[in-house]
């Protein structure tokens, strides 16, 4: 063999194992680029999610009811089943069903209802909002917030979401 053609035979096996190496490494980048991206393409989306939290014959128009919303909990990287994620309060409202998420808007503490005032009372700073979640005093910057609702089968549904505390615009904050 000259040494022409064993120069060519090195440089051949160098380029092919630059090649091996370079194939192997994109391989090996692949599943972690996927797992940093991914959960950062799904936070984009819309936030909250459809929950069934109530059976529709269990409601009643004069008063609300607290139910609460259980589901897959989800942070940008993990995932943990059938967890407490919030309360409701929900009420019939002619075809309609009316909810709001039972976190306060000052500090999140969680209203409770006064059956005989017929109002949402907030234990912790003394927040109060009539049945339509108005505020009617207190420190809250802004009403109850409202939830999407939709029936499907007998069954009420509500798009949960959290929102920002403190702020007299409602942020969602997933
Ligand atoms: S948390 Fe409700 S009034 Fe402060």
């Amino acid at each position: 063999m000259t040494d022409e053609s064993q120069q060519g035979r090195r440089n051949f096996l160098r380029a092919a194992a630059g090649l091996g190496s370079a194939a192997l490494g994109l391989l090996l980048a692949l599943p972690g680029a996927s797992y940093v991206v991914d959960p950062l393409l799904r936070a984009s989306g819309k936030k909250g999610r459809w929950l069934p939290v109530a059976e529709l014959e269990g409601l009643e128009e004069e008063h609300p009811v607290s139910v609460s919303v259980v589901g897959e909990q989800r942070d940008a990287w993990t995932r943990a089943p059938q967890r407490k994620l919030g309360m409701v309060w929900l009420r019939k409202k002619g075809e309609q069903v009316v909810a709001f998420n039972a976190e306060c808007p000052h500090l999140g503490c969680k209203v409770g209802y006064d059956r005989d005032q017929k109002h949402f009372a907030c234990p912790c700073h003394e927040s109060a909002f009539n049945q339509d979640g108005d505020v009617q005093g207190g420190p809250a910057p802004r009403s109850l917030d409202p939830l999407e609702t939709r029936v499907v089968d007998g069954k009420v549904e509500v798009r949960f979401v959290r929102f920002r505390a403190q702020t007299a615009e409602r942020v969602e904050i997933g």
